[in-house]
């Protein structure tokens, strides 16, 4: 089989079609779907129903996964594995939705603020593998955008000011800009706040990264408030509508996003309907700013 792949927008977002996601992958298959991913940053794949395994062996393809915010164990998880993450608002057997003060709802919610997955770790997250199993009848929507296109487009000046800054990235920061604070000590200090260049070179594409993300709550070396505004400038700035796709899901979807050069948030959409899907997740474990030791340890 041959991947083919339709451009979306003018700066990223692919439909690629000609594989079965259910099969194991040949490794020339792997290459192409990484050269989609390194132009494209987002890939859309329709008519993919895959089981849960079926999904979690797709990821492992791609490298070691990332259990992210599960590492808190703020609740027990109703999937088949623990390293798929339950992205939906149904209650554990699927019979129906959870109240809207469900602990889960508060993350549905937090994904509506834009992000890139695991950036509050190291390594972080480097592909998002999401499967819909049932979308509500409007709303709900997941948006992306290119932070290759957005580094580009920043004035010289502005170029030259970011180069040498670090932005800290803290995996409880937009829960608490949610007004979710209940977590014991133990949960807040499971994984301490890390650092990230704000500007960050993509290695697929040896593009520079305007890297932001709503889990980025201080610039090293500023006061909080100064950098909080600078991060908020920047977040306005990388996710203007010229630079995003918008994707609307049909059940058996199945999006990959590449984390490193992309953010995304979910849409609003109505608490009481079923919105149903699940994520696998890759490691970036090549971060040129790893150090070995951190690199060996997101092996074991
Ligand atoms: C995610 C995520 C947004 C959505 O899966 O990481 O942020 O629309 N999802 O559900
Ligand atoms: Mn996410």
């Amino acid at each position: 089989m041959t991947l083919t792949i339709k451009p979306l927008t003018t700066h990223l977002g692919g439909e690629a079609s000609g594989v079965d996601l259910s099969q194991p992958l040949s490794q020339g298959m792997i290459n192409a779907i990484n050269a989609g991913m390194d132009q494209y940053g987002v890939l859309v794949f329709r008519n993919q129903p895959l089981s849960q395994t079926e999904q979690l062996n797709l990821a492992k393809s791609f490298g070691p996964l990332d259990m992210g915010l599960k590492k808190l164990k703020v609740r027990k998880d109703r999937l088949e594995h623990p390293e798929l993450a339950d992205l939906s608002n149904v209650n554990d057997d699927a019979s129906g939705v959870v109240e809207p003060t469900h602990k889960k709802i508060v993350g549905n919610i937090a994904n509506q603020l834009w992000h890139s997955d695991s950036s509050f770790q190291r390594p972080a997250a480097r592909y998002s593998m999401l499967a819909a199993v049932r979308i509500p009848s409007d709303g709900g929507d997941t948006e992306y955008t290119d932070l290759r296109a957005a580094y580009d487009a920043l004035p010289e000046q502005m170029k030259a000011e970011l180069a040498e800054l670090k932005a800290e990235h803290y995996v409880l920061h937009s829960r608490f800009l949610l007004g979710d604070t209940d977590y014991t000590e133990a949960q807040k200090a499971t994984i301490p706040p890390v650092l990230w260049p704000i500007v960050r070179v993509h290695p697929g594409s040896g593009r520079k990264v305007l890297f932001v993300s709503s889990h980025a709550r201080a610039v090293e070396g500023m006061s909080l408030a100064e950098g909080r505004m600078l991060l908020f400038d920047l977040l306005e700035h990388a996710t203007q509508p010229e630079f995003r796709y918008r994707h609307k899901w049909q059940p058996n979807d199945l999006v990959i996003w590449d984390n490193r050069c992309t953010l995304h948030r979910g849409r609003r959409f109505n608490l009481n309907q079923v919105r149903e899907l699940r994520r696998a997740t890759t490691l970036d474990i090549d971060a040129p700013e790893l150090t070995a030791e951190e690199r060996e340890a997101a092996h074991a």
